[in-house]
């Protein structure tokens, strides 16, 4: 029988909104008034509460801090000019969230509790909603095993927990990537395709070799031969090859909602697109007879970043000018419009 949830909301009596400088947001650093916690134990969520943001306390043998029970999302609010929320597809988050949830034997989240403490925890706090463009409010909501337990075996209790902030760019500049070919992000039958913290561990050492080399990040290609290439860790990646938009279709990539969001939106305005392989050889050759005309990273987080550099055995293969380039600029004008409700929204993706 489904289960109703009574989600009560505690105000905080010390709000840091005064603090927040809306026009000098940078990316994670400011966090809202409130949080949503729920609870899982004994086979059953309970205890879903928006309370006012603090630490949390932990036994130190919580499972999750060992054997990595942790999964995360992360959504984006944005402010009309008439003061209206709009969350940006949340939907999709949700549904990724469960195929994450059941990959790392985690239990999956009612949608009252997902979708229905999200919309309840953004009204409250609504004025941490950004009124200014080109932000917008980050949500992560996110998952743990906390049974204090070190036998390795599923949790038995879990937190969902949702935090917020305003925030800015991810990155304010466009990227140089590095092509990794000796480590490794995702294998077949392995857990690339879910949102889950060890995905974004294991990405850290190769990257900071990659930023010791001038690299801002990396494009992780396939583990058995890395000939093919994958994503970027933090976004995905999307190439403009001839006149076809193309996306890496690997079933080990994050199944990244601005980079299906991208592809609809051309798809809509009669552009060819392909979700498909693509190797690091016809990326670079394209790249060398001037055939790659765009590349970009596309995330929630880091929206869409245009990718100015690639490196591969030494050499620098050089993208097109960001500025002259007439798909990426224009998708992500349309993207904002939507988002900001600007104009109308055809493909209902503003909640
Ligand atoms: C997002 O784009 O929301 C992400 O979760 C990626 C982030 C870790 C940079």
């Amino acid at each position: 029988m489904a289960h109703a949830y009574n989600i009560e909301v505690e105000l905080t009596k010390n709000s840091n909104l005064e603090k927040v400088d809306f026009n000098n947001l940078k990316f994670g650093q400011i966090l809202s008034d409130h949080m949503l916690v729920a609870d899982y134990d004994d086979g059953e969520w309970k205890s879903v509460k928006i309370v006012p943001y603090t630490n949390l306390s932990l036994s130190p043998a919580t499972s999750a801090l060992h054997y990595g029970q942790a999964i995360f999302e992360g959504i984006k609010a944005y402010k009309f000019a008439d003061g209206r929320v709009s969350i940006f597809r949340p939907d999709k988050n949700f549904e990724r969230f469960n195929k994450s949830a059941v990959r790392l034997e985690m239990p999956e989240l009612p949608e009252e509790i997902f979708m229905g403490g999200l919309k309840k925890l953004i009204a409250t706090d609504s004025a941490f909603v950004p009124p200014v463009d080109g932000a917008s409010l980050y949500i992560r909501p996110f998952m743990f095993g906390t049974e204090p337990a070190l036998g390795v075996h599923p949790s038995k209790s879990y937190k969902f927990i949702i935090i917020t902030g305003p925030v800015g760019a991810y990155y304010n500049k466009p990227l140089r990537v590095k092509v990794e070919t000796f480590y490794t992000r995702a294998a077949a039958g392995g857990v690339g395709f879910s949102k889950n913290a060890g995905n974004y561990a294991l990405s850290l050492y190769p990257t900071r070799l990659a930023q010791d080399e001038g690299f801002d990040q990396l494009i992780w290609t396939d583990a058995k031969e890395h000939r093919y290439i994958e994503e970027a860790g933090t976004a995905n990646l999307v190439f403009m090859l001839g006149d076809t938009l193309v996306t890496p279709g690997s079933e080990t990539v994050l199944q990244g909602v601005t980079r299906h969001s991208i592809m609809d939106i051309a798809k809509s305005w009669g552009i060819k697109t392909e979700t498909r392989d693509v190797s690091v050889q016809e990326l670079l050759e394209g790249i060398e007879q001037g055939n790659v005309t765009e590349a970009f990273a596309a995330g929630t987080a880091a929206t869409l970043t245009p990718i100015s550099e690639i490196g591969y055995a030494g050499k620098l293969y050089k993208l097109p000018a960001p500025e002259t380039r007439e798909f990426s600029n224009k998708v992500l004008d349309y993207l904002n419009e939507l988002r900001y409700g600007r104009i109308e929204d055809p493909f209902g993706w503003n909640f």
